[in-house]
């Protein structure tokens, strides 16, 4: 007996020796390596900035995509001789965090730089004001190992940010900026992984995967969150769009193609050009089905307004939640009309004394076409970068929309993965960060408005403090608006 005891002491004695030092070798890896940094030059508005430049740190332990789950640091000299910028100093800088990720597709390492239009980009702003900024590669979709296995799709993007974000944290003592104020900010789909960053903070959920990564061990909650046009909720996404678009019958389709051979899927690598065509009989028949579906699921939440009333949808699509949104497209129409912009000629406002006191939702959506055809997400023949996003290590595509009932259940994902991906899951988790700030262009059709709305509302509702506003004449993209942004971090920052 007291052998086998000793046997069974030694045993464990030796495994947990072991895991410690397995522990150790992870973790040393993953040491933020303060020397070893370029300094570097921009110019921003005729004002020159240094910065120093640490370059293609790989923040997992156990890779799957070097070229994906690496990322460059950028800081400010100045936080390397002492000195402040404005309020901030080394300690205390915010860090910004930027995904890249667009369509799904793996994201890329991005620069400080100008954009096309001579403004600095997000990066180059955030330098400026005194941020220490993170700009990590992300795996998507498309990406495939050398025996040809999928190694991007659901939830690769997620993981590899939290995994980012893990990393910070580990580092926080020994890397200039304050890992307690991350802040996340993405387009589209790289903002749908912004809000999920927040939402999902610290939750166990993702630790397997998270595990086989090597990712360090310990916290991912963040400060606050910037998602512009998050395409999120999307097993919701297909029912929402045609609560909104039934009835349009034309539409004017993006088609996007790549016109270099890189994965890239940004303003750089992608041509656009407008498809315009009219639902088939077939596509209208759809659009009538899922409508109403909408109505269900919205009433399901129990959402309320800011004044407490419960916002519903009957039968027809009717309701105070449409009512809701007449009220964001007539905030929109007055924020533009107090910057200048001459609306009297848009028959869906209605005005008084130059300020318009309604507008019809209804009325606004006619006077346009939809852009995608239903289902707008989840593609009967698997064919949308959604679809794509759902594959397995070895099958490329797979349903995930909750319409989808047991008629395609085997080409459907797995239910857990497509948890993982929606923020709607994982709101109330009280680890989820208090301040959040969410646009979504008046005129963007990539998803609903309604997707938005109620990201922002159930956050609302649980009381975090949300930014939400959908900017006139805005179409689908983001960091149109940078000092606003920062206007907007510099304060609650200093919360
Ligand atoms: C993006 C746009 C879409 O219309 C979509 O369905 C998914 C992603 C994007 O721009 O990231």
């Amino acid at each position: 007996m007291r052998k086998l005891n000793l046997f069974l002491f030694f045993n464990l004695f030796s495994t947990l020796l072991f895991s410690q030092e397995k522990e150790i070798s992870i973790n040393s890896k993953l040491k933020f390596d303060k020397n070893n940094y370029l300094i570097k030059e921009a110019s921003i508005n005729g004002k020159n900035i240094k910065y120093c430049s640490f370059e293609n740190i790989i923040y997992v332990g156990k890779p799957v995509d070097i070229a994906y789950q690496s990322m460059n640091v950028y800081i400010p000299e100045e936080y390397f001789k002492n000195e402040s910028i404005g309020k901030y100093n080394s300690e205390t800088a915010p860090i910004f965090l930027p995904n890249s990720v667009g369509g799904y597709m793996p994201g890329k390492i991005e620069k400080p730089d100008l954009k096309k239009d001579g403004s600095p980009n997000s990066i180059l702003y955030a330098l400026s004001k005194g941020y220490v900024v993170v700009s990590p590669a992300l795996r998507g979709r498309t990406l495939t190992d050398k025996e040809g296995l999928y190694t991007g799709k659901a939830p690769a993007g997620i993981v590899d940010l939290k995994a980012v974000v893990r990393y910070l944290h580990y580092n926080d003592k020994d890397m200039p900026g304050n890992a307690e104020k991350i802040i996340s900010n993405g387009t589209s789909a790289g903002g749908a992984l912004s809000a999920l960053l927040g939402a999902s903070a610290n939750s166990k959920d993702y630790n397997k995967y998270l595990d086989e990564i090597g990712a360090v061990e310990g916290r991912d909650d963040i400060y606050a969150v910037s998602s512009y046009c998050p395409i999120t909720n999307l097993e919701n996404a297909d029912i929402a769009y045609e609560w909104q678009f039934n009835g349009i019958n034309n539409y004017s389709k993006m088609i996007i193609t790549r016109n270099t051979s890189s994965e890239e899927f940004n303003d750089r690598s992608l041509k656009r050009s407008i498809q315009k065509g009219e639902l088939n009989k077939n596509e209208i028949e759809i659009s009538n089905i899922l409508k109403p579906l909408f109505s269900t699921y919205l009433n399901s939440l129990s959402l309320k307004d800011e004044n407490g009333n419960t916002l519903y949808l009957d039968e027809e699509g009717n309701g105070s939640f449409k009512n809701y949104l007449s009220t964001v497209l007539k905030d929109s129409a007055n924020k533009a009309i107090s910057d200048g912009k001459d609306l009297r000629n848009e028959k869906y406002l209605i005005f008084e004394n130059s300020k318009v006191v309604s507008a019809d939702w209804d009325k606004f959506i006619k006077s346009g076409d939809r852009m995608k055809t239903p289902p707008a997400f989840d593609s009967f023949n698997l064919d949308s970068g959604e679809n794509n996003l759902f594959g397995t290590k070895i099958v490329d595509n797979k349903h995930f929309a909750n319409f989808y009932k047991e008629k395609f259940s085997e080409e459907k994902a797995d239910s857990n993965i497509i948890k993982l991906m929606n923020p709607m899951n994982y709101i109330e988790n009280p680890e989820s960060p208090k301040y959040w700030r969410i646009r979504h262009g008046i005129i963007d059709k990539d998803t609903s408005l309604a997707i938005p709305v109620i990201l922002s509302l159930k956050l609302k509702n649980i009381g975090k403090k949300v930014d939400f506003f959908s900017p006139w004449g805005q179409g689908h993209g983001g960091d149109y608006d940078l000092e606003e942004l920062f206007d907007w971090i510099d304060e609650i920052v200093n919360k």
